[in-house]
């Protein structure tokens, strides 16, 4: 065994491409959210066949803005969107900044995903969206879920700021549902640094999620002509009532989140290997999750079933019931060897305390709870090949030997 392998959880790609964009940029002297952003929204949209991508500057704004839609749609600050209590933290804050109330489900232990059977008993008559994560790029149960909200009458966004590439039933996450939101930092397989990219087919939630991200402003343009040249001269502009700028006139409460041109030149240049990033990642998980079963019953991982391709975002590890050594034992072994882990998150509801004034009690979530005080996860990424992926499991091999 290799003894001096550095495997970091995340990387950044920034091609040739990207920097000569990120140098016209700068010699621009037009850095915030313009052409590049709006090439980089096309790409992405073609990329998943939707009608609408909207870039805004994290995976959280994506989320935020997805939700706060429902706006438009009537719903009330006090109504309620029902999400997986195991997530990154973003997942249920992002419901609050959206103006609602989360309501948690517990996660299935095998997928990590929301339970779907335990969705309609949350339901009440305030519930006005579920939003489903796709935990480390595995797709959620989406058939059970949109029908569940069909036969309620609730909005469906997917939290797939994970799950880049993910496919169910062979359709890419990031239309599985009205809305989906995606995180571009730069652990996730298309990154732009920071930022993140909403995903719809209706172009009614495009010209609202443009508006959301620009504080509410009552422009409608799919691509603004306004910052491109600082001298331009919008001819749409003056038109709101007795000739009113409708640039700033705010009829919706908005938030400020634009992604900037250099954020969106590093996505363009990241959309152009995406093929091959992603092909490397999901050799790389697919190769541990295969070997995986040695470690039984210690530690368990996740499996990618055939109905669907995991979006290779990083490999889940849980240390099951029983086992003679505890999650710090592991992390830190896996740490001082060059492994850098994270946790696989919190049950939001009852280990996060921010949560607290929902009034949720621990063990009301026994399977997120769990998760949250015996997961990790460790990264796949594509300066990470089968060599590295052998090196991990030869470390964990080899701390299960010496624990045995
Ligand atoms: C499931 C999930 N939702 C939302 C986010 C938020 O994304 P960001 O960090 O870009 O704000 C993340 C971040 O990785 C995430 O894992």
């Amino acid at each position: 065994m290799t003894t001096s392998m550095k495997l970091p959880f995340g990387t950044i790609t920034i091609t040739d491409t990207a920097k000569r964009l990120i140098t016209a940029s700068l010699e621009s002297g037009r850095v915030s959210c313009g052409t590049l952003v709006r090439d980089f929204e096309d790409r992405f949209a073609s990329l998943l066949g939707v009608n609408e991508a909207v870039a805004v500057s994290s995976g959280t704004d994506a989320d935020i803005l997805a939700l706060a839609v429902l706006h438009d749609l009537g719903a009330s600050r006090s109504d309620e969107v029902i999400v997986p209590a195991l997530s990154f933290v973003a997942t249920g804050n992002a419901v609050v900044h959206a103006g609602f109330k989360p309501v948690f489900v517990d996660i299935e232990r095998d997928t990590l995903n929301i339970d779907p059977t335990a969705i309609e008993a949350a339901i009440t008559e305030k519930t006005r969206a579920i939003m489903p994560v796709h935990l480390m790029g595995k797709p959620a149960e989406m058939d059970t879920i949109n029908a569940i909200a069909k036969r309620h009458g609730l909005l469906v966004v997917e939290d797939a700021a994970e799950a880049h590439g993910a496919l169910y039933k062979g359709r890419p996450a990031g239309t599985l549902a009205d809305l989906a939101a995606f995180s571009t930092y730069v652990a996730h397989i298309i990154t732009t640094g920071e930022g993140g990219v909403i995903t719809t087919n209706s172009e009614q939630f495009g010209e609202i999620l443009r508006s959301l991200r620009s504080h509410g402003r009552n422009c409608t343009c799919k691509h603004c002509i306004m910052n491109t040249n600082e001298l331009t001269y919008c001819a749409k502009r003056f038109r709101g009532k007795g000739g009113e700028d409708v640039r700033f006139t705010f009829d919706r409460i908005g938030y400020s989140c634009k992604m900037n041109e250099l954020e969106a030149a590093i996505g363009i240049g990241a959309l152009e290997i995406y093929d091959s990033i992603l092909k490397k990642r999901h050799d790389n998980l697919i190769h541990v999750l295969e070997r995986f079963d040695r470690f039984s019953p210690w530690l368990s991982t996740f499996r990618e079933e055939p109905q669907e391709q995991i979006g290779p975002h990083a490999i889940p590890i849980i240390i099951n019931e029983g086992a003679p050594f505890s999650r710090t034992q592991l992390t830190q072994h896996l740490e001082k060897n060059g492994i850098e882990t994270r946790t696989l998150f919190a049950s939001m509801p009852t280990q996060c305390p921010g949560f607290e004034y929902l009034g949720y009690k621990s063990g009301q979530f026994p399977v997120a709870e769990y998760v949250g005080k015996n997961g990790i996860h460790v990264g796949v990424h594509q300066d990470l090949g089968i060599e590295e992926m052998d090196y991990l499991l030869c470390c964990i091999n080899s701390f299960c030997n010496d624990n045995y």
